[in-house]
């Protein structure tokens, strides 16, 4: 019998290797044969570890499994899909699951993680097989058709970038994925990596082949110690078997990928802060332009991704741009894998088209929050993402709405927040956020983050309140314009949201009164 315990790392974080451990002794105890396969995460998270059989009817789930219920487990026939408290039947019909349009996650916690054999079986290199056989500026116009747009927050056109990087003549071109995944309540990127490696490889592969580059790095944050380990693995598997390397599939073309991992600073997500830490120095932003595409890594053209969007484009390849395209709304197309976090009941992964409400996302899929209490803010697009109010909830998931309301999607985060929050010291977090994180070169952001959480400080302590938040507005205009990166340029959308839309919380007396 195969029996799934996910590896993925939250999954780990609550119990999967004791889980897993405490399994095959019991079966070896009880002379059981098992073939134990450690999954990615399906992505429900409260359901974590989340154990899986295949059994006559499919594949049956039980969670979340601590070790101590697995005797209990066994003496209900688990292998075969047995009756159990924990028993949630057939993943696919648990409606989390259900109700998603699953094209990027397609297999990540079916499939064992590492099997190039199990990739294939479920559609995998099927997109690098189609671009192998057509020429780059084909590839490029595929993508460029199917409306993909930089899952890494500023949705600008995939295929644009990549037709940029074509078109400039050089020696050498790099494909680079952004996988510094450093957006709070963001785990997608992860999930990718340890449930699914091979394809961010086949997507990279197809960047690859599409813009004439031979060489791709992956850049990891370092607090993913496991996605590092297993894209390391996945990488040396995919060269063994003739995915990766001289000759990717006896087509003539080379491609190779090798992985970097980070230092823990939260600029080094920041496109030419990520090509200089890549280039061995300290992560600080460059000036554009020159843009990436142009003059990127080691002063070489560049398609910098994130890494959502290179695993948008297999899919893109196989079906084609037309079917892509098909999902979603306005001029936000395909499926973003959004991520429930915070204060909420239900928190995972969920795959949907465009235009998906928050409000479904919230209620629908995570049921409200995990404490009981109303909602009262959602951080959408993280630490420098708008605060929204619980009636602002029937917003579609995309762009162009979130930019009309001052908010933005960034990478798909969403972290709920429930009636007891301080939006006060919610605003006062994203400067001392900025102000830690600032890489220092510009004069708005290093400086202007410190003065910020004074001023803040100030007006929660009521003193000057009209002067200080007359002064913040001020201040907040000469970050966003006068800041070199988004980093700056960004931290007044969660300051002046939080004060737009909970001015009471920044109004002591009042609060006092309340009290
Ligand atoms: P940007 O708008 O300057 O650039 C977007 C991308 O398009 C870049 O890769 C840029 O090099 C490229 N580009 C622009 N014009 C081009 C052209 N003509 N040809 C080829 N390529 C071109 O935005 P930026 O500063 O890279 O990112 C800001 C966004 O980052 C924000 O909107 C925010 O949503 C997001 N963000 C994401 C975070 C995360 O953890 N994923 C964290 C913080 C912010």
């Amino acid at each position: 019998v195969r029996v799934y315990v996910p590896g993925d790392s939250s999954a780990v974080a609550v119990g999967a290797n004791r889980v897993a451990h405490a399994l095959e002794r019991l079966a070896r105890e009880k002379k059981v044969e098992i073939e134990i396969v450690r999954n990615g995460s399906r992505g429900l998270y409260w359901l974590e570890p989340m154990v899986e059989v295949t059994t006559s009817e499919g594949r049956i789930a039980y969670g979340p499994v601590a070790p101590g219920d697995l005797a209990g487990l066994f003496e209900a026939g688990f292998l075969s899909g047995g009756q159990h408290a924990l028993r949630l039947g057939r993943p696919e019909d648990i409606p989390f699951l259900k109700n998603q349009e699953r094209l990027m996650f397609a297999r990540c916690g079916i499939t064992d993680p590492l099997s190039v054999e199990e990739y294939r079986a479920h559609g995998g290199f099927r997109g690098l097989a189609k671009a192998l056989r057509m020429q780059p500026q084909e590839i490029v116009s595929e993508v460029t058709e199917s409306g993909l747009r930089g899952r890494g927050g500023a949705g600008f056109p995939t295929g644009i970038k990549w037709k940029t990087v074509l078109e400039t003549k050089a020696e050498r071109k790099y494909i680079v994925c952004n996988a510094d995944e450093g957006d709070s309540g963001t785990f997608a990127d992860r999930m990718i990596m340890e449930g699914d490696p091979f394809l961010l490889i086949e997507g990279m592969t197809i960047a690859g082949i599409a813009t004439g580059a031979t060489k791709g790095f992956i850049y990891i944050r370092s607090e993913y110690p496991d996605a590092f380990r297993q894209m390391g693995r996945a990488i040396e598997i995919a060269r063994n078997t003739g995915y990766l390397g001289p000759n990717v599939l006896g087509s003539g073309k080379a491609f190779d990928l090798e992985t970097r991992l980070g230092a823990g600073a939260y600029i080094c997500g920041e496109e030419t802060s990520l090509l200089e830490s890549l280039e061995g120095k300290r992560g600080v932003i460059r000036f554009k332009p020159p843009l990436p595409a142009i003059k990127g890594l080691f002063g070489q053209p560049t398609v910098i991704n994130n890494l959502l969007s290179f695993a948008s484009v297999p899919v893109i390849m196989d079906d084609g741009a037309n079917f892509y395209k098909n999902y979603g709304t306005g001029r936000s197309r395909g499926t973003q894998p959004f991520q429930l976090a915070g204060n909420v009941k239900q928190g995972g992964l969920i795959e949907k088209a465009f235009g998906v409400t928050l409000k479904e996302l919230i209620y629908d899929f995570g049921g409200g929050t995990l404490s009981g209490r109303p909602v009262r803010a959602v951080q959408v697009g993280g630490p420098l993402g708008a605060y929204l109010r619980a009636d602002q909830l029937d917003i579609p998931m995309d762009y162009e709405a979130f930019a009309a309301v001052k908010a933005m999607l960034g990478h798909g985060g969403i972290v709920v927040f429930d009636d007891t929050v301080d939006m006060a010291q919610q605003a006062r977090f994203a400067m001392e956020f900025c102000a830690v994180e600032s890489c220092g070169k510009c004069t708005p952001c290093r400086i202007g983050s410190t003065r910020g959480v004074e001023v803040i400080d100030r007006i929660i302590a009521d003193q000057d309140r009209a002067k200080n938040l007359r002064l913040l507005d001020d201040l907040c205009e000469t970050m966003v314009d006068g800041s070199l990166c988004a980093l700056g340029g960004l931290t007044p959308f969660p300051v002046q949201s939080a004060i737009r839309y909970f001015p009471e919380d920044f109004d002591k007396p009042s609060r006092k009164a309340a009290e």
